[in-house]
């Protein structure tokens, strides 16, 4: 698994690496187990209305985030992040 890429921060993730990325237990969170994608936002939004909205936006097959948060869109990470 590649931690530090170029790009390494944008969403969606499973496209880049693929089933490398599993699940992230986090003891002691608002809920385990935590998809990859959300395990990396939360590290710094770790408020509960952010876990929610994670845990809202998760499917048993997998993450939505990128739906909204993905590359070049108008609330992907490149584009809120660099405000
Ligand atoms: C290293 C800490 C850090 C990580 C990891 C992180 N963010 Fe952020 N994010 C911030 C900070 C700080 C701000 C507000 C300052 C700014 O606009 O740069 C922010 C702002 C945002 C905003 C704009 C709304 C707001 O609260 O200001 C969105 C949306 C967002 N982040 C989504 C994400 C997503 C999705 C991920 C995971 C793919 C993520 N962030 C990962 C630190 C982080
Ligand atoms: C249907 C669209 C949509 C989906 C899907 C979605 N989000 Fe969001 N998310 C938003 C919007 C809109 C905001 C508010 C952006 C702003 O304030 O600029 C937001 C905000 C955030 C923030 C910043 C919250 C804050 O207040 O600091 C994080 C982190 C975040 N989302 C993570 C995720 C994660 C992780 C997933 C997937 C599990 C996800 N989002 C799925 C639309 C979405």
């Amino acid at each position: 698994m590649k931690c530090h890429t170029a790009t390494g921060y944008q969403i969606p993730l499973a496209d880049e690496r693929g089933s490398e990325i599993g699940n992230v237990t986090t003891l002691r969170d608002y809920y385990i187990a935590q998809g990859p994608e959300t395990a990396a936002c939360v590290g710094c939004h770790d408020r509960r209305d952010n876990l929610a909205h994670a845990y809202l936006n998760t499917s048993p097959f997998g993450e939505a985030c990128s739906s909204c948060h993905g590359v070049g869109l108008e609330f992907g990470v490149d584009k809120v992040h660099a405000r």
